[in-house]
This record gives C-alpha cells, sequence and structure tokens, in this order.
C-alpha cells in the first residue's frame, strides 16, 4: 500500500507530485491512500510514494491541470483518488480529457463546479464589519465555505479590498491583511467576528438599491443561497419585504415576454433553459478575468427579444451591481434610446465579455480593454444567448463588440449605418460604444456624434418594428 500524505486539504501540488510518480510506476488506485497530515501512517507495510521515473514522464492537458486544481479543492475524500484515475486514463488512452460520456469525467466536472459555485458565494457573500484597533479599522467577516476554497479565494479578496485592512474568519483556516502582506491562522468561530457596525446601513442602502427582481428565484435562493449565509448578510434582512415587492415586480418585467400558460411551453423552456446558462455563466472561468471581477454580468431582457445590443464589457458600476449598462454609458445609452423612441425593456442587453476587465490604481479601477483571446473566449457564452434569443437584429455597440458578433476586428467607421447579413439570417449593425461618446472632448463633436449615434438606433428601431 502506498500512503500519500498530503500537507493540507486543498494541497493541489503535493498531490501532483505524487500522482505523476505513482502514474510513472503504473501503480493501481486500489494500492494508494490519500490522507491529509502525516499521522496515521502506521499500517503495516505502507510506503511512501515511488522516486521519480523522468523516463516515464508524460504531459497532461492544461484543461486537465485547471480542472484538476479545482476538484482538489471539493471536500469529498474520494477526490484525490478520482483525479489519479483520471490522470492514470489520461496516459493511457487518447482524448480521455474529451470523453463527455465517462462517468469519471464527469464525476469530476460536478465536484469542480461546486467548488466554482462555492468560491462565487463567497466572493459574493462575505461581508466585512468594522473593528477599531490601534493601527486604525480593520475589516473581518465570518464565512463558512462548503469546500477548501479560502486560500485560492485570497488573491481575489486582495486584490479587491487592497487598501484595507481586512480579516476574513473561517471554521479551517483565517486570513488576515495588513494592506502589504497577506497572514494565515488558524480557524475560527462566528463569535470571533464582530456580529454588527455602522457599515450595515450602507450594505442595506446598496443591497435595496441594486435588488434586480428578474435575477430572484425564491426557490433557488433558499437551496442556493441557504439561511447560513443569511446569517451573515446585514441586508438579509431586507430580503423577505423585497422578496414580497419582487414578485410583482418580476411579474412585469416577464410580461415582455409573451408566453402560453402551458407550463412546458417553448417560451418557458428557453426562460429556463437561459437561466441555467445564466446560473453556469456565474462560476465562469474560461479566462481569467473572473479572478479580479465581483462577479459574471450576464444578459438580461426578453428571452424572446427580437433586437439584442451587445456592448464591450461591464465597468465599475456594473460589476458592482451585477447588470449591464447602469453606469454613466448605460445612462447615455438609455437617453439615446428613449431619444430614438427604441424601448430599452424590449430589447435583450447583453456584452462581449462577462466580467469588468480593470486596473487598480489606488482605490480607482480603471477600465482596460479585452484582448482578442479574452472576447474568443467568453464568445462562448453570447453564441449561446444569441441562440437562445433568436433576435432579427444585432447591434454591436463599439469595435469589441463588433468583433464578438462579426467574428473578425473590423472598423466602426467603415462598418457603421448599414446592415450585415450573418450567416443564419440575423441581420447586424455596428455603431459606436456610448463611452466613445462620453470621452470625446470637444462639446459640438460630442452633440454631432451623439445626434448620429441617435438616429441610428431610430433606423434600426424602425427596422425591428417591421420586422415584427
Ligand atoms: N460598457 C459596456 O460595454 N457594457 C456595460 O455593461 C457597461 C459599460
Amino acid at each position: 500500500m502506498y500512503r500519500v500524505a498530503l500537507t493540507a486539504p486543498d494541497d493541489f501540488d503535493g498531490w501532483r507530485g505524487a500522482a505523476r510518480r505513482l502514474a510513472a510506476h503504473d501503480i493501481d488506485p486500489a494500492d494508494i491512500v490519500w490522507q491529509i497530515g502525516s499521522d496515521a501512517s502506521d499500517l503495516f507495510g505502507d510506503r511512501p510514494p515511488p522516486p521519480e521515473r523522468p523516463e516515464a514522464a508524460f504531459t497532461v492537458p492544461r484543461a486537465f491541470v485547471d480542472l484538476a486544481q479545482t476538484a482538489t479543492l471539493h471536500r469529498a475524500p474520494e477526490r484525490f483518488a478520482l483525479l489519479y484515475e483520471q490522470l492514470r486514463r489520461i496516459r493511457s488512452q487518447r482524448g480521455a480529457m474529451d470523453d463527455s460520456a465517462s462517468p469519471l469525467l464527469r464525476r469530476i466536472d460536478m465536484l469542480a463546479k461546486a467548488v466554482r459555485r462555492d468560491m462565487h458565494k463567497m466572493r459574493a457573500f462575505v461581508r466585512f464589519r468594522e473593528m477599531p484597533e490601534s493601527e486604525g479599522s480593520r475589516y473581518v467577516a465570518w464565512f463558512e465555505p462548503d469546500h477548501h476554497i479560502v486560500r485560492a479565494n485570497a488573491g481575489f479578496f486582495v486584490r479587491r479590498f487592497t487598501t484595507m485592512r481586512w480579516s476574513i474568519l473561517t471554521p479551517e483556516l483565517s486570513l488576515h491583511w495588513d494592506g502589504d502582506t497577506l497572514n494565515e491562522g488558524p480557524g475560527a468561530s462566528r463569535g470571533d467576528a464582530p456580529q454588527d457596525d455602522p457599515v450595515e446601513a450602507i450594505w442595506k442602502g446598496y443591497y435595496a438599491a441594486i435588488f434586480n427582481p428578474a435575477r430572484l428565484k425564491t426557490g433557488a435562493m433558499l437551496s442556493e443561497m441557504p439561511r447560513k449565509y443569511w446569517r451573515n448578510l446585514p441586508e438579509a434582512a431586507l430580503i423577505p419585504q423585497l422578496v414580497a415587492g419582487a414578485q410583482a415586480r418580476e411579474a412585469a418585467m416577464i410580461a415582455a415576454t409573451p408566453r402560453s400558460p402551458a407550463d412546458d411551453s417553448p417560451e418557458r423552456n428557453s426562460v429556463r433553459a437561459w437561466q441555467r446558462l445564466r446560473d453556469e455563466a456565474m462560476g465562469c472561468t474560461r479566462c481569467p478575468l473572473h479572478r479580479d471581477a465581483t462577479q459574471t454580468i450576464f444578459g438580461e431582457g426578453p428571452v424572446d427579444a427580437p433586437l439584442v445590443f451587445v456592448g464591450e464589457q461591464p465597468g465599475d458600476q456594473e460589476d458592482l451591481a451585477g447588470r449591464p449598462f447602469v453606469g454613466p454609458a448605460g445612462q447615455l445609452f438609455d437617453q439615446a434610446l428613449d431619444a430614438a423612441g427604441v424601448d430599452r425593456a424590449r430589447a435583450y442587453v447583453t456584452n462581449a465579455v462577462k466580467h469588468f476587465k480593470h486596473e487598480r490604481r489606488g482605490k480607482r479601477r480603471i477600465h482596460q480593454t479585452p484582448d482578442a483571446g479574452e472576447v474568443q473566449a467568453c464568445r462562448w457564452w453570447l453564441t449561446q444567448e444569441l441562440s437562445l434569443v433568436r433576435p432579427r437584429l444585432i447591434v454591436a455597440l463599439g469595435a469589441t463588440a463588433a468583433r464578438a458578433v462579426l467574428g473578425k476586428a473590423v472598423t466602426i467607421s467603415r462598418t457603421r449605418g448599414r446592415p450585415i447579413a450573418l450567416e443564419d439570417g440575423t441581420e447586424a449593425w455596428v455603431t459606436v460604444h456610448p463611452s466613445y461618446l462620453l470621452r470625446l472632448p470637444d462639446e459640438a463633436k460630442r452633440a454631432e456624434e451623439r445626434a448620429r449615434f441617435v438616429e441610428e438606433l431610430r433606423t434600426i428601431g424602425d427596422r425591428m418594428k417591421a420586422a415584427t
């Protein structure tokens, strides 16, 4: 029997080193015991992993490394054994990572998905409470993750709250950031964190302001956001009243999507498919942008909208609010739509890239344009959104959106103002991005460009009305 002692429940490097050596010696999974810590290794005949065998070294696809790194964080004790088994398959079987029917791969995928969801929940539901200290305030949060995700999530909180001094306490591990260095401490208990502070009033106000009824799923709120998270959320006190009001508001929003009364009608099924897609996108790690962003900003609007607007990526305010086009560019966009007589509520509004790409300068988060690789990685979501909504017209706002919609780079000035037939028969239009108008320094030029933008939106609105 080979006994592998990993240093911690999230010791991916330890697992990888041992797994490579064991696989190079072709050791059977049944002959390996994976354990955390080294204390129990007194069984007769126990052996440590065999030595390196450079001649039997082999490479594994990047996709497996990423998957294994995530699945390792799951709480299931069998995760190390499952990953080892998959590693052996990769070694002996071409395309072992592409075998979507493989129950083993599906099981590992499910572990990784649960981990991603948990990481997302931690990012979304950690709430800091102020604690005075001699050096100034420290912000302390209590969080109970389902899996071993705390260390893996630390980088996110460091980047997001760089200038704050904070601690995140969890039952297994504590993180302490002093503005410069991240330290780890032992696990804590809920009573170690402060229970409320004056910042709560701000959270409550913010939450009420960004509360989006279209995102509310009461059932899911209880199953996916168990009450254990509510306990730590100051805004949870508002949930019952917001839920009550939201049901009426949601009904009004969904009314924009005509549907037959049957529960399994195609319309209702596509709403469900869209909800599943959006939920999946919430845990997206297809490119590195998810690491620094607060959350995925998915598209919104009627799932059978005849018109889709595609922007570039969420900005600072969208990243916090959880909705596309609500910041300064969104406000200009709303005014232009109004002026053009186009009803935003009848359109589906989304972005080419679903995470906010930015660079931190002091306390500010400065927008950065996504690169071609990031647009390509995110095109996967856009393509699925478009195939669910099946609009008559798609409007690309700016060059990044045009690249995502048309699949190639184009020059806005040469492409705007005329319909472009896409392969599936949809009509695409390209125009400027609203933030281009915000950035124009010359007032007269700004007014001229704004009028041109409104005229283009009017033409598009007329084509939509003619087509529906
Ligand atoms: N700019 C975009 O392209 N999309 C948004 O959602 C906000 C600003």
